[in-house]
């Protein structure tokens, strides 16, 4: 369960682009499910537990397909079956430790769109050594490939949960950034997720 603020910027955020093809990995009670279905035409939840009963009566009067897949979503066939450039909006809301979100990551790259947003939540934002250690875990998970992920918002309430958002595309890094915050960039913030140890010798 969320806070609100952190449901209001979530809707906000996910809301920046217009496709509406939803993926949720960790759906627990649907809490995040529902609000993200609000967004989308079709919707596909994964949880390695069963589906919760909470959740059908959270999605009655939203107007939008939805399907839930009882998967472990870092070996999940589901995703791996998914069309290439399919996917715009995705909520990561499983496991937070780097392995699993590489894995994860590594699956959903190509089915994303390259103006797809991705959230990841449970990050400890005020830890930020928390996070260093996680994209430690994943650049060495990926051991030099190049999947880039350009973060434009980082969203911490006072409990220190946090979420981040990401999408593929340097243009549409910018282009959301630009709407939530009203401000013109000299230079999109861009983070190399995938290190190039391998090039530079380090
Ligand atoms: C924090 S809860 C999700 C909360 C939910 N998004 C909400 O708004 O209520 C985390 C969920 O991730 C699921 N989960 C944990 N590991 C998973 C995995 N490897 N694959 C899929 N789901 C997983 C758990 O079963 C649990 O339902």
């Amino acid at each position: 369960m969320q806070s609100p603020f952190h449901s209001k910027w979530f809707v906000d955020i996910m809301k920046l682009n217009s496709g509406r093809c939803g993926i949720e990995c960790g759906v627990g009670d649907g809490g995040t499910y529902a609000m993200l279905a609000t967004l989308c035409d079709d919707i596909t939840g994964i949880d390695i537990e069963p589906m919760s009963d909470d959740i059908h009566s959270k999605m009655v009067g939203i107007p939008c397909q939805w399907n839930y897949i009882r998967e472990d979503c870092t070996n999940s066939k589901y995703l791996r079956g998914l069309d290439d450039d399919s996917v715009d909006k995705f909520h990561y809301d499983a496991m937070s430790n780097g392995k699993d979100i590489a894995a994860v990551i590594n699956i959903m790259y190509n089915k994303m769109k390259d103006d797809g947003i991705w959230c990841f939540d449970n990050f400890h934002i005020l830890h930020f050594s928390a996070m260093l250690i996680l994209m430690r875990q994943w650049l060495d998970y990926h051991k030099g490939q190049e999947l880039m992920l350009y973060p434009f918002a980082i969203v911490s309430d006072n409990d220190r949960r946090g979420k981040i958002y990401l999408t593929k595309n340097r243009v549409s890094s910018s282009r959301y950034y630009r709407k939530i915050s009203g401000i013109e960039l000299m230079r999109v913030p861009s983070c190399r997720w995938i290190s190039e140890r391998n090039n530079n010798g380090n």
